[in-house]
């Protein structure tokens, strides 16, 4: 239904072409599973060196597993735990280049080297947080940061479980 060809000679080519793709793949969906399950598919594929990607929820003020790719993962992670717990916290972006260094790191997949976590806000409501993790150390830099949180940003409406309702026929 979906098939997407990203490639790019340049980061920026690549996080446009992503994010043209993640809009198109979401747009007119409500429900925010379905979403972020394929916006995870997305960027697995479409992002290289990476062995984990995907999304923990917001659930009554613990961080719940939801949609993703790569292995079988940890499934709470309590606020101001780990990466993702210290992103959903704060709300700010957390950027690991090496992730053994990190105090507190929850080791999901022990291939894991670094990790991007992006916060998801939604009308001032934390809905989750967007989990990258790559086998290469320091994977990510200040540019993939900046676009992850792009994507994050323009797409939160579509990532609330505020309001689900079936899709029009
Ligand atoms: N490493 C994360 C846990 C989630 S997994 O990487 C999928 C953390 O420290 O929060």
């Amino acid at each position: 239904m979906f098939d997407f060809h990203l490639s790019a000679a340049d980061k920026p080519d690549l996080y446009r072409q992503l994010i043209e793709a993640a809009d198109a793949v979401t747009a007119g969906e409500p429900d925010p599973i379905a979403n972020m399950a394929n916006l995870s598919a997305l960027l697995f594929e479409a992002l290289p060196d990476l062995n984990w990607a995907g999304f923990y929820r917001n659930a009554g003020g613990e961080l719940v597993l939801g949609p993703f790719q790569g292995k079988a993962a940890c499934i709470r992670i309590p606020f101001g735990k780990g990466v993702c717990g210290t992103a959903a916290a704060s709300r700010e972006v957390q950027l690991v280049e090496d992730v053994h260094a990190f105090p507190g790191h929850i080791a999901c997949d022990a291939a894991s080297r670094s990790e991007l976590v992006v916060p998801i806000v939604h009308d001032g409501e934390l809905i989750g947080v967007l989990d990258l993790d790559s086998p290469l150390p320091a994977r990510f830099d200040s540019e993939d940061a900046a676009f992850c949180a792009e994507l994050i940003q323009r797409l939160s409406g579509r990532l609330s479980t505020v309001a689900v309702v079936p899709a029009a026929r």
